[in-house]
């Protein structure tokens, strides 16, 4: 017959017959039958290290009594011995089974508790996302990109040579005095356009040349329509028999693609050292169509850019035969184009990084 201990909810423990039958000392028979009922009532895996620790550990009873065999009566010894023995291993063994039901419960019920409603509606993380002037760098790198233009980039800080030089611009020349410049040392400077970009490109290339170079530029500027960095996009087409025809066409393209099919572009004369002749470029007022209003101040005409045909000097610094090739080139400020675009009054909105402003495109 064996006697049912103690019904846990995990399930009954009981008592093992064949060591029953061998106990007949009292103190080991209860020791056996609480230590069962106990462990079978452990609710968690820290009330049964309790129960370990009463029942096996260093100052249990029955480690105790198992330690002093050598003090009891001779007769007493082997079945204290044996038995004792036995008892132990039982209550060990029953330690870990119900440790390995109490794992698997709480491991059940942790499974059971950390469970997801995949039906709830997420958590919404608050999204960035590009600021204005990167994504109309962006757009106008698309526009050029889809032309067949590849992207070149040079560094922000550039030496006189690269930035002035080469572009036919000599120590001397007035030129240098209509742009203020920020000096590192005498001869390098934070380049003050992307231009320097063309002359690296030429200098690693022969024609023919397509590209485009995007970044910052710096000048000693600051007000309400200057600040001291800004973009440009630069550009530069270099082959045989390229015109000033190819270098309109090509700016009308991009116009429209950027401000609308029906923008008119015109070429206005003007000067720049490193081209010849140099024109700057403006596009029908997208706010009245021509007719005239406030943001075109009458004219019906807005600035979008400066440009012209590279000037056969600046072959002369890459080692280009003016004889063989002609260019065009032309360079924007991303700003700019973004303030048109976006109706963005105030340039320095883009520098305050006020998200009210910011999130609106
Ligand atoms: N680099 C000139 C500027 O910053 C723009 C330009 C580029 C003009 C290329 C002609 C050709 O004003």
């Amino acid at each position: 017959m064996s006697v049912r201990i103690c019904c846990s909810e995990g399930g009954a423990i009981t008592a093992n017959d064949t060591i029953l039958e061998q106990i007949s000392r009292d103190d080991l028979r209860r020791i056996y039958t609480d230590g069962l009922a106990t462990i079978g009532e452990a609710a968690d895996l820290a009330a049964l290290e309790a129960v370990r620790v009463r029942f096996l550990g260093r100052k249990a009873e029955l480690v105790l009594l198992l330690r002093s065999i050598s003090e009891l009566p001779p007769q007493e010894r082997p079945e204290v011995g044996k038995v004792g023995n036995l008892v132990r291993k039982a209550l060990e063994d029953t330690v870990e089974a119900k440790r390995a039901e109490l794992e698997s419960r709480e491991l059940v019920q942790a499974l059971g508790s950390d469970q997801i409603d995949v039906t709830l509606p997420g958590r919404r993380l608050p999204l960035g996302h590009l600021h204005l002037i990167t994504q109309t760098q962006r757009e106008i790198e698309d526009i050029f990109l889809a032309m067949g233009y590849d992207i070149a980039d040079g560094p922000e800080v550039e030496t006189d040579y690269y930035n002035f030089e080469a572009l036919n611009t000599p120590a001397d020349h007035p030129a240098r005095s209509l742009q203020d410049t920020f000096f590192v040392t005498d001869t390098v400077v934070l380049r003050t356009h992307t231009s320097p970009v063309e002359v690296r490109t030429m200098e690693k290339q022969r024609p023919p040349v397509r590209i485009i170079a995007p970044g910052k530029v710096y000048r000693r500027d600051s007000d309400a329509t200057h600040t001291p960095m800004f973009h440009q996009v630069e550009g530069l087409v270099v082959d045989r028999d390229i015109t000033l025809a190819d270098l309109k066409g090509t700016l009308e393209t991009f116009t429209r693609a950027m401000f609308g099919a029906d923008r008119k572009v015109r070429l206005r004369a003007h000067f720049f050292p490193f081209t010849e002749p140099s024109v700057e470029v403006d596009v029908s007022c997208m706010a009245c169509d021509g007719a005239g209003c406030r943001l075109c101040k009458r004219t019906g005409w807005l600035e979008i850019l400066g440009a012209g045909m590279t000037d056969p000097n600046v072959f002369g610094f890459v080692d280009y035969d003016p004889e063989e090739y002609t260019g065009f080139a032309f360079g924007m400020g991303v700003e700019r184009i973004a303030m048109l675009k976006y109706g963005v009054n105030d340039l320095r909105l883009f520098f305050e990084n006020d998200l009210r402003f910011l999130r609106q495109f």
